[in-house]
């Protein structure tokens, strides 16, 4: 079989869905691998590291296309290029099949198996694939790093004979896979660290951390399915409000993370809110891709507002696209391998498998995702 990447093109996009090493393990298990090329040039892979491995590098992108029966992509291929796909071709990626019912129908018309690793379920099994797990781990990461660079401070207590430096505060809201890798890289960088969340089990992780839990003074669990967050009632809200716009007023950085699955992300912090703010304070809103944590949010855009530098990331495991692209690729290479057979040499999918069932969009000329198959 013939697996492949091109060269992303999504704006904002520099990682790519196949790495060297993996390249290396696909041929090792006996199959062809190409890239386009350059497809790994934007995230530190440049195609001689792919030659190195036995992996072609092919000029031709729809040349290419015909020949590939498993495409892999970090977002999906645009709809246009679906057609140059050679029908009972393979596709693996981030194919946000909420936002793109045209892109399901041309995959079925074309009879192209997808799979859509953003919808791997969160069980012990699937961990190894889990691409929201990996790339929000690094952007939780690189949030704190690019924190510090907006902000006009250091952030550890300096004691020096030319006088003392505070240790700066930051705040993360949402204490998921992003928040807690932010507090730990916070807390790596001697700040004083607090967070907030609406689920019960992200007390004790918070505090293993070393950071400060802010706590609402109301209870009300917080907990949706498979682990993530529900919409909390407006009494709630209200007593969130109450105590953020208490605590904000002293962060000199905010990292904020808080999604709710399917929803747009809840929105913490008011332009109110951020009146109170400290000048030269820096808020990172990570969701600002669904609406974002703060309202004053533009995304992609760093802006100042009241005097607070409020950045909304267009993509942020893109900014560490190196290591963002060599966990991704083994999140693909871990799911390539629970659909081959032992010997990595065969496809070998077994259509009961509760990754399959949650992952296939479509396959043999239809649409067969439980949540999407009255779209045929
Ligand atoms: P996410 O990206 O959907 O949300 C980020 C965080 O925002 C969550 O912790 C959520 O509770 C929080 N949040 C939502 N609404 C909020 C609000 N109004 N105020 C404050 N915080 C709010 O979630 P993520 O980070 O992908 O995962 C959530 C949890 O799922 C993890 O902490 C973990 O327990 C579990 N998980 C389990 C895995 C497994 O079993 N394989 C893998 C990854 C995560």
């Amino acid at each position: 079989m013939l697996f492949a990447a091109l060269k992303e093109t999504a704006p904002h996009e520099k990682r790519v869905a196949l790495t060297p090493d993996v390249a290396k393990k696909l041929i090792e298990f006996g199959h062809q691998v190409s890239i386009e090329s350059d497809a790994g040039k934007e995230s530190g892979y440049p195609n001689g590291m792919y030659e190195k491995v036995g992996c072609s590098v092919e000029k031709d992108k729809e040349a290419l296309l015909k020949k590939i029966d498993f495409l892999l992509t970090v977002n999906s291929l645009p709809e246009e290029d679906v057609a140059k796909l050679s029908k009972n071709s393979h596709m693996i990626g981030m194919l946000k099949p909420h936002q793109n019912a045209s892109l399901l129908k041309k995959l079925a018309k074309h009879k192209v198996t997808s799979f859509s690793l953003e919808l791997t379920p969160r069980i012990t099994r699937a961990q190894s694939m889990d691409v929201l797990s990996s790339q929000s781990n690094l952007a939780g990461y690189k949030a704190v790093i690019d924190g510090a660079y907006e902000f006009g401070r250091a952030l550890p207590l300096m004691m020096t004979a030319a006088g003392t430096i505070p240790a700066a505060r930051i705040l993360i809201l949402g204490a998921g896979v992003a928040g807690l890798q932010a507090i730990a890289t916070a807390r790596r960088l001697g700040a004083i660290v607090s967070a907030y969340d609406v689920r019960a089990a992200a007390k004790e992780q918070v505090e293993s951390l070393g950071a400060t839990f802010v706590s609402v003074e109301m209870v009300e669990a917080g907990e949706g399915t498979g682990g993530y967050a529900k919409e909390m009632s407006d009494a709630y809200k209200k007593a969130q409000e109450d105590k953020l716009k208490e605590v904000l007023k002293s962060q000199d950085i905010v990292i904020t993370t808080a999604q709710i699955p399917g929803k747009p992300a809840p929105v913490l912090i008011t332009e109110a809110m951020v009146k109170t703010m400290k000048v030269g304070s820096v808020i990172i809103d990570l969701a600002s891709e669904s609406g974002g944590n703060c309202a004053s949010t533009e995304h992609g855009k760093t802006q100042v507002k009241h005097g607070v530098k409020i950045v909304g990331p267009a993509n942020m495991p893109s900014r560490i696209a190196t290591d963002a692209s060599q966990l991704y690729a083994k999140n693909i290479l871990s799911f390539l391998k629970n659909l081959m057979n032992k010997e990595g040499t065969n496809l070998d999918i077994n259509w009961q498998d509760e990754i399959v069932l949650a992952t296939c969009l479509t396959h043999d000329g239809a649409i067969v995702h439980a949540n999407f198959k009255e779209q045929n």
